[in-house]
C-alpha cells in the first residue's frame, strides 16, 4: 500500500510518499481502507520527533490520528462494525495517512450519513472537546467558556460542543485581530487577539471573569488564564505551545483564590478508560450528522499538499479543520 511517512525526524520536507506492506488485523482490531485522513498539530509534533525517532518496521513512521474509510476485514473476536461498513476510528498508535490502517474495534464507529471527508476529522479531535469540555472542565450550564487557540481544530469543535452543552458565554483568543475576524463565524460570541485577552474577557463577563478555559498554549497565556477565572473556574491544560514545561501551578495561589488546573490527555484516556472515547465519538459522529452539532465542511487536502499544510499548521495559518484525500494517494 501507498503511505506518507518519514525516516528522520524533520521539517515538513521529511515527508514522503512511501510503499508499506498491507497490515493485518490482529484480535480485536479492524481494517480500514482509508478515505480521509485528519491532521493534527500532534503529526507535526510526531513528525519534529517530539515523540521520539521514527522506529516503525522498515525504518519509518506513518503520522495521523485519525481516519475514515470503509471496513475490509476484521481482527480474531473485533466486534461492532461490519465489512464494508463506513467508519470513523481514532488512532492512538497513529498511521493513518495510509490506504489502509488498523484500529482497535473500541475506537471505530460508524458515520451513518455524514459525509467520509467530514467524519475523518472527528475521531481524535471531538472526543479531545468532549473531553476538555466535560471530564477535565465539568462544564455546567450557563457557564463562561474562553477557548484559546480559537481557530483550530480542537478549538473550534470545542466552541460548537460548549454551546450545544448549554454554555452562556463562548470566547476565544487566537495570535493576531485578523485572525480573530476570520474566526467570529466558528460558533464564538466574540473572538479576540491573545494580547491583552485578560481585559476583553473582563469586559465581555461584566468583570466577574471565564469559569472554564481551554488552554493548549501555555506560558503566559496559562499565567493570565489563572488571573481571569471566576469564582471555581478550572483552567484546563492540553497541551504546551508555547513550549513552557517548567510553569508549575502555586498551590497558595489555587487555594487563595478558588482556582482549579486541570490537565488532560487522550493518549492516557485510550490506555486507562478507553469506552469514555468510544462513547464521546459515538455522540459527536450522530450529532454532526442529525445537523444537533454545528460545522463547517473542512479543507480537503491532496498528498501532494501534506507538506505545505504542515508548514501552515506550523504557522498558525489553519483556520477550522483539515483532512488528507488519500483516495489520492494511488497516482500521488
Ligand atoms: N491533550 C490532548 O489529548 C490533545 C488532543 C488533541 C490535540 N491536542 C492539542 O490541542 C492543540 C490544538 O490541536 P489541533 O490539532 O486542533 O491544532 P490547531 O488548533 O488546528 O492548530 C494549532 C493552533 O495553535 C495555535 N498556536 C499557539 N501557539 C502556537 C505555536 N507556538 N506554534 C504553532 N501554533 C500555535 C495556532 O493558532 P493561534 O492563531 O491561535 O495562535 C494554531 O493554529 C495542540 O496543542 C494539540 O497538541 C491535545
Amino acid at each position: 500500500m501507498r503511505a506518507i511517512g518519514f525516516t528522520s525526524n524533520g521539517g515538513p520536507e521529511v515527508l514522503e510518499v512511501i510503499d508499506a506492506p498491507e497490515p493485518a488485523p490482529g484480535p480485536g482490531q479492524v481494517l480500514i481502507r482509508v478515505a480521509y485522513a485528519g491532521v493534527n498539530f500532534a503529526e507535526i509534533q510526531h513528525r519534529r520527533g517530539e515523540f521520539g525517532e521514527p522506529d516503525g518496521h522498515g525504518g519509518y513512521d506513518i503520522p495521523g490520528l485519525e481516519v475514515s474509510g470503509t471496513v475490509v476485514a476484521l481482527g480474531p473476536g473485533a466486534h461492532g462494525p461490519a465489512v464494508g461498513e463506513r467508519v470513523a476510528a481514532y488512532l492512538p498508535a497513529f498511521g493513518g495517512y495510509a490506504e489502509l490502517a488498523v484500529a482497535e474495534a473500541e475506537f471505530v464507529r460508524t458515520v451513518g450519513e455524514l459525509p467520509l471527508a467530514q467524519a475523518a476529522g472527528v475521531p481524535c479531535v471531538y472526543p479531545t472537546a468532549y473531553g476538555v469540555l466535560t471530564d477535565a472542565g465539568r462544564l455546567r450550564a450557563g457557564e463562561t467558556v474562553l477557548v484559546h487557540a480559537a481557530a483550530g481544530g480542537v478549538g473550534s469543535a470545542a466552541a460548537r460542543i460548549a454551546r450545544a452543552l448549554g454554555a452562556g458565554l463562548v470566547l476565544g483568543t487566537v495570535r493576531s485581530p485578523g485572525k480573530a475576524e476570520a474566526a467570529q463565524t466558528l460558533g464564538y460570541d466574540a473572538v479576540f487577539a491573545r494580547d491583552g485577552f485578560t481585559e476583553a474577557v473582563l469586559e465581555h463577563t461584566a468583570g466577574r471573569g471565564a469559569d472554564l478555559v481551554l488552554d493548549p498554549v501555555g506560558g503566559a497565556v496559562r499565567r493570565a488564564s489563572l488571573n481571569v477565572l471566576a469564582p471555581f473556574g478550572r483552567v484546563v491544560v492540553y497541551g504546551d505551545l508555547a513550549r513552557d514545561p517548567d510553569w508549575t501551578a502555586d498551590a497558595w495561589d489555587l487555594w487563595k483564590n478558588n482556582r482549579a488546573v486541570v490537565g488532560y490527555n487522550i493518549g492516557d484516556v485510550a490506555r486507562r478508560s478507553p469506552a469514555s472515547i468510544g462513547a464521546h465519538l459515538a455522540s459527536a459522529l450522530s450529532a454532526l450528522a442529525s445537523g444537533a452539532l454545528a460545522h463547517e465542511p473542512p479543507a480537503v487536502v491532496p498528498p501532494a499538499g501534506i507538506a505545505g499544510l504542515h508548514r501552515r499548521f506550523e504557522a498558525g495559518a489553519t483556520r477550522g479543520k483539515s483532512v488528507l484525500d488519500i483516495g489520492e494517494l494511488a497516482t500521488a
